[in-house]
C-alpha cells in the first residue's frame, strides 16, 4: 500500500469543511439551530423574509420588499426564458430557469430567493394547465407563493403553513446542495451558478426529492393496518423508505416535529387532507422495522416525511414540493454563499488513485489505437 495514501472518507462523513454562523445540526440531540435560534423558537413565529435577513444578516424590515421586489423582476423575464421551464419535472425547469438570470440583475440573496419562487411557481402554473400569475408584492413571500402555484388567495391559514415549512427548510448546515453551492462560489464563481448546481444536488431523492415519493408511499399503503406488511415488503425487496433516515441525525429530525405541528395546526383551523394520522402510522411502522433490521442505525423520521403530509394539506401537487423546497433552501445557500466568499479559500479536496500505473517509458497499447 501506497504510504502517500489516505483513508478515503466515504460520503465525507464526519468531516468539518467550513466554520459557519449560520446554522448547526446536533444530530445526537436532535437540535436545529437556525441564526442563534432554535428551529422550533423560529417557525409560526417569525416569517420567512425575517428569518432570512438574519441568514443574510440584513435589517428584517427590507427584506420583504426586497424579496418582493425579486420575485416581480423574475416574472418581467417569463417572457424571455425560451422553453427554459418547458419541463416535466419541476427541478429541471427550475435548474434552467435560474440559468437564464444574470447575476448582475439577480445576484444578490433577496433577489435570486424572490426569483425562484416566481419560476416555481410559474413552471408549477403551466403543468396545470393555466398561465403563470404576476406577483403581488404586497403580499408575503409564503402567501404570495401559494398563490402564484394554485391560483387562489390562501387565506391567513394556510400561508401560516407555507411560511413555517419554509423557514423550517431555510439552512441546514453542510448538507449536500449547500456544499456544492459553497464548492462553486469558492472558485470565485457567482451567486446564481451556485444556485444552479445547489438545484441540481437538491433534485436527487437521497436530499430532496423524497417529498413526493413519500405521497406515492402513503397512497399505496391506504390503511394505517396496511403499513407494517408494506413496510416490511419493501425492505425484504431492499428498498429504501423514504422520509426515514438521515445522515446527521440519530433520533427523530426535529423538523419532522416543527412539520408534523404545523400540519395539526391546520387540522384544527379545518384544513385537512386526511393523511396526518395515516403518515403517523406508517411512520412507527417503518421506525420499527428500519430498528429490526439496523439496531445499530438509528433511521427515523427526516424532515421530507412530513414535508410531504404539510405541502400536501396547503393544497400542493406532490410534482411541485422539490421546487418548493428549493424555495426555501435558496435563502440559505445564498447566505453560505456570502459567507464562503469571505473566507477567499478554493475548496479542493483530494482524491486516492486506484487506477493503473502508467508502464514506464511509454503508452499503454490501446492509447495508441485510433
Ligand atoms: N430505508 C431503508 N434502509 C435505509 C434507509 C431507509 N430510509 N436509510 C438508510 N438505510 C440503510 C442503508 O441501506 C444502509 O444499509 P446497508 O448498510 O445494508 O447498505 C444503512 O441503512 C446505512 O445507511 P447509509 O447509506 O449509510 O445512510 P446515509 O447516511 O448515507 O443516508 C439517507 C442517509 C438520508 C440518504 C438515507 O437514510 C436515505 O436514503 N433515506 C431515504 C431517502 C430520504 O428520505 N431522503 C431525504 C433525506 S432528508
Amino acid at each position: 500500500m501506497d504510504a502517500k495514501k489516505t483513508a478515503v472518507v466515504s460520503g465525507l462523513e464526519g468531516i468539518v469543511v467550513a466554520e459557519t454562523r449560520l446554522s448547526d445540526v446536533d444530530g445526537e440531540r436532535g437540535r436545529l439551530i437556525l441564526a442563534g435560534h432554535d428551529v422550533e423558537s423560529l417557525a409560526g413565529r417569525m416569517s420567512f423574509e425575517e428569518v432570512a435577513a438574519l441568514l443574510w444578516d440584513i435589517d428584517p424590515a427590507t427584506a420583504r420588499p426586497l424579496v418582493a421586489e425579486g420575485r416581480v423582476r423574475a416574472f418581467e423575464r417569463l417572457g424571455r426564458l425560451g422553453d427554459a421551464l418547458d419541463r416535466e419535472d419541476g427541478m429541471d425547469a427550475l435548474r434552467a430557469g435560474v440559468a437564464h438570470l444574470s447575476d448582475r440583475d439577480f445576484g444578490t440573496p433577496a433577489a435570486v430567493t424572490g426569483a425562484v419562487a416566481t419560476l416555481a411557481a410559474a413552471w408549477a402554473r403551466r403543468r396545470r394547465g393555466a398561465p403563470p400569475l404576476a406577483p403581488d408584492p404586497s403580499q408575503g413571500h409564503a402567501a404570495d407563493y401559494l398563490r402564484m402555484v394554485t391560483g387562489r388567495s390562501p387565506g391567513d391559514a394556510l400561508a401560516a403553513g407555507l411560511d413555517a415549512y419554509l423557514v423550517t427548510v431555510a439552512d441546514h448546515g453542510m448538507n449536500a446542495s449547500t456544499f456544492c453551492a459553497r464548492v462553486v462560489a469558492s472558485t470565485g464563481s457567482d451567486l446564481i451558478s451556485a444556485v444552479v448546481a445547489a438545484i441540481g444536488a437538491l433534485k436527487g431523492p437521497l436530499h430532496g426529492g423524497a417529498p413526493g415519493p413519500v405521497l406515492d408511499m402513503l397512497d399505496a399503503i391506504g390503511s394505517p393496518e396496511a403499513a407494517a406488511a408494506w413496510i416490511e415488503g419493501e425492505l425484504l425487496a431492499g428498498r429504501r423508505i423514504m422520509g426515514m433516515g438521515h445522515r446527521v441525525y440519530r433520533v427523530r429530525d426535529p423538523r419532522a416535529a416543527v412539520l408534523e405541528r404545523a400540519t395539526a395546526r391546520l387540522a384544527e383551523a379545518g384544513v385537512s387532507s386526511g393523511r396526518l394520522s395515516l403518515a403517523l402510522a406508517v411512520e412507527a411502522a417503518a421506525a420499527g422495522a428500519l430498528r429490526r433490521k439496523y439496531p445499530q442505525r438509528p433511521l427515523l423520521a427526516n424532515v421530507e416525511f412530513y414535508t410531504a403530509v404539510l405541502l400536501d394539506t396547503l393544497g400542493l401537487d406532490r410534482t411541485e414540493l422539490s421546487c418548493t423546497f428549493a424555495a426555501g433552501r435558496v435563502a440559505g445557500w445564498a447566505a453560505h454563499v456570502e459567507e464562503q466568499r469571505r473566507t477567499g479559500r478554493l475548496i479542493r479536496p483530494g482524491s486516492s488513485y486506484i487506477g493503473a500505473a502508467p508502464i514506464v517509458g511509454g503508452l499503454r497499447p490501446q492509447a495508441l489505437s485510433p
